[in-house]
Order: structure tokens, then sequence, then C-alpha cells
């Protein structure tokens, strides 16, 4: 069984066929909530928790109550040796050496990965800054399955902080590995950073319409739409999209609404001046009378602020409670295969799509452009290399092994050609030709002329080419 011992990380650890196993287990053990105790004996969970949390903090320690195990629990950060300087992957390796399982929130994006590479036991993201939340995705993904059937083929609308919100990007990924479309509503704003989007279409497949090539009653029609995503598996064309407007509004309507709650801790000072929330509505009943949700589930990873009425908690279509409620379930289904106690048969031909991009890895050189990442932080420096897997040529871009952030580096350089030949050691435009040519293993990437210079490179001719628009971190 493959899931015994494995980390979720990202929602991309998870097969398909895995996820499935896990619903139907919890499916089973929902219904017979009494007698799992025991199943857990004996085993240990520590439950670390760095940012505030209700429902996942305490779903997971119910979850292993439940299954007779243990827990050890820390859910401030002050408490513990982190605030006396000390590492993740020391952490990590002490309290690997403590217990079975280890269920961690961090607020540094790429912090669980961190732990998953540093303890000797599996490890389950509880959601890292606004990276990912791997096992909200797995309670929003059964939620909707219980009433839908199937997700394949669904319209499902994102509504909200869709930038920092890290449900939403372990969601998005989830929706479209199932075959779901995705209709993207974000607060003006906290649009779904381009990095997401990117790999969305890159690894995923699909289409990926913007706004600004939406037909005019498409993106006006109900709320103003920023973008859909069009599942290959889905029939329609993009021939067709004019008339999405018309299928979503007669035939099929919106499945589920997920709303999300703008994710202020996460804001920068100019977000935070501008008060972004007062700009996009509330989803109230008025708001959902329209025939395109006339059986839409309403949903919400919770807490709610002020962007979900509360009179819709009495309605036939809200379901944020019970996504909450299937926390424990979905959980215990997850805790007890992990630890290799449950097993659950996985369909034969049930295969992740690893895609295998080459490893950009070097001693200097770029760090990585997000500032909440892992692996820039000053504790974690000390033995994290910088990281990034070489996702595309062309243009050439660089995506952090722990965070996920994306970036387009300005200028090349190989380590081959100019090996002990010093006159030839020269970096280029990363839009030139060079980018091309040179090999993987030999790729040397600098963010400016200066980083170049001071590595002893000398510009060549090909080093004053300039990209078409911005320069771009995604
Ligand atoms: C979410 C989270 O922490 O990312 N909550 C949860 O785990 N159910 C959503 C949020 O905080 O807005």
């Amino acid at each position: 069984m493959r899931l015994a011992n494995k980390n979720l990380v990202t929602i991309d650890d998870l097969s398909n066929g895995e996820m499935e196993a896990i619903f139907s287990l919890a499916n089973e053990m929902s219904g017979t909530m009494n007698e799992q105790f025991g199943l857990c004996r004996g085993k240990v969970m520590a439950s670390l928790f760095f940012e505030p949390s209700t429902r996942t903090r305490l779903s997971f320690e119910t979850a292993m109550h439940r299954l007779g195990g243990s827990i050890i629990t820390v859910s401030d950060v002050g408490a513990t040796s982190l605030a006396k300087g000390e590492s993740i992957a020391d952490m990590a390796r002490v309290i690997g050496s403590y217990v079975d399982l280890i269920v961690i929130r961090h607020p540094w994006e790429g912090a669980a990965r961190v732990v998953a590479d540093y303890s000797s036991v599996p490890v389950i993201n509880a959601g890292d800054g606004g990276h990912q939340h791997p096992t909200q995705t797995l309670c929003d993904l059964y939620t909707i399955q219980k009433d839908k059937k199937t997700i394949k083929g669904l319209n499902i609308a994102l509504w909200g902080d869709l930038k920092y919100g890290r449900t939403v990007h372990s969601l998005i990924f989830a929706l479209a590995k199932f075959g779901a479309n995705i209709l993207f509503y974000p607060t003006p704003g906290l649009k779904v950073p381009e990095h997401v989007l990117k790999k969305l279409t890159m690894e995923y497949g699909g289409e990926l319409e913007r706004r600004d090539t939406l037909n005019r009653t498409v993106k006006d029609s109900l709320i103003p739409l920023d973008a859909i995503y069009l599942t290959p598996s889905s029939p329609h064309q993009l021939a067709m999209m004019p008339n999405l407007n018309l299928q979503v509004e007669t035939r099929t309507g919106i499945d589920a609404l997920y709303v999300t709650r703008p994710q202020k801790e996460r804001f920068t000072a100019a977000e935070k001046g501008q008060e972004l929330k007062k700009s996009h509505p509330v989803v109230d009943k008025k708001m959902l009378r329209g025939k395109a949700f006339r059986q839409t589930l309403v949903m919400h990873p919770l807490p709610r602020v002020d962007e979900l009425a509360y009179e819709l908690d009495a309605d036939p279509r809200s379901r944020y409670f019970q996504q909450a409620a299937q926390g424990v379930p979905v959980r215990m289904a997850l805790i007890s295969l992990l630890l290799g106690i449950k097993e659950v048969p996985l369909p034969a031909e049930d295969t992740l799509p690893e895609i295998e991009y080459p490893l950009y890895r070097r001693e200097f050189g770029p760090s990585c452009p997000n500032p909440r990442c892992v692996s820039i932080q000053e504790t974690e420096t000390k033995y994290l290399q910088p990281e990034f897997k070489v996702v595309n040529r062309e243009p050439l871009t660089l995506r952090c092994t722990y965070c996920e952030h994306g970036f387009e580096p300005r200028y090349v350089a190989s380590s081959d050609w100019h090996k002990g030949t010093i006159a030839t050691k020269k970096y280029h435009s990363a839009v030139s030709h060079w980018a091309r040519k040179i090999r993987p293993e030999y790729l040397i990437v600098f963010n400016s002329e200066e980083e170049a210079l001071a590595r002893g490179f000398k510009p060549s001719r090909f080093s004053g080419m300039r990209r078409q628009g911005k320069s771009k971190k995604q």
C-alpha cells in the first residue's frame, strides 16, 4: 500500500486513487466511529501549530483520540526552542525521534517540506503560510463528492482571497486532477498567483481564459469573473466559450461556490491600507437567488469574517459546517493509512503523474524571491541551499522546491564553457539564444548584472537583450 509512511506536503503527493481511498475509508469510519477506538493504540502524533487554528488542530487531535492513539501538542511558537533560534530541521529530527507522525502548521511557505525532509516519520502539512493546505482540500473534495457523486465536469467557483488562501491553492490542483472546471472570482487585488496558474495549465493541461479575452456576457453576467479554467476532460471547447454563460446559467449552473476570507495576516503594508474586502460583495441570499445558484453548494474552509452572511446558515445549499465536521473522519482515515494500520486497495493503473524537471542547486546565485519562503529565513539558511526546478526554458523559469514560487532569472551563464578559459567566463541575457543552449547541469543563473560581475563573469554581446514587457516575478 503506497500510503504507509508517506508525507502529505502538497496535494501533488496524492494520486486520485489515493484520495478516493481516503474518502472511502472516511465514509466507512464515519458510520462506525465508536468501533475505531484502539486502532492506533500505542501510536503518538505530534500536533505542532505555529499559527492560529481551531478546526484543523482540533479535528486532527480528535481524530487521533478517536483512533485510541495519543498526541503531544504545541500551539505556541514561543513555547518551543524555535523561539531560541533553533532551526526547523533540528526540531523535526528531534520530534521525529519521539513520535510516529507529525502534523505541522507554520507561517513559512515550504516549512512542512523541510520537516518532511528532516524527520524520520510521516509528516502532514496542516498549512504552510499561503502555500498549501492539502488536508483541508481532502475535506472539501469529500464534501463535494458526497453531494454531487463526482467531481469530474463540475463547475466550481472560487471566491475571495485567491492570492494568499492556501486552501484555494491546494484545491485548484485537486480540482484539475479530478477534471473540474474552475471559475475565479477574486477580491480585486487578490488574484491567484501567476505561478499557481502556470503550474495548473503546464502540469494538468486544460485551458485558462483570462478576463480580457472573455466574452462580455460571460465575464459580467453573474458577478465579475477574472478567469475560467476549462479542464481537458470536459467536452466543451474554447470555441464554445461564448456559450459558457448559457451553459452555466441554464444547464449545469455553478456546482459549488467556495468562499474564503481575506487572509489579512499575510497582507503587505500596501494591501492592508487598501482595505480590500470592502470592494467585494458579501455572499448572501440575494446574491445567490439566480438560476445558476439553484444547486450550488456554498462552501467555506472557515473561519468566516464578513464575506459570508449568517442568513445562509439555514439555507439548504450551505455546506461549510459539514465541511468542518468531515475533518474528523477524513483525518482519521488519513492517519490510519499513513501509519500503515489500515490498507485499502488502489486501482492498478493509478499512478502519480510525476513530471521530472531538472534541478537547479548552486552554492551561490539567486535565492527564492518569496519573502515568506522557508529557504531564505535566517535560522534555515545555515543548512538549506536554495533549490529550484527548471520548469521552463522559454522563458527560462525556475520554481522554488520549497514554496513553489516561480521567477524568470535575467541572466544566464554556463559552468562548462568557462572552465580553464577565464576569458570565456561570460554571462548572457536570459532571453538570448544561450538560455536554451546551456545544458541544465551547466546552467548558472543571475538576477542582476552585479551578481554576475561579482562572480567574475563578464558581459557577452548578448547580455544587453531585454525581454518584451516587464521582467517577471510570478
Ligand atoms: C483555513 C486555513 O487555516 O488556511 N482554515 C482552516 O484550516 N479550516 C482558512 C483560513 O484561515 O481562512
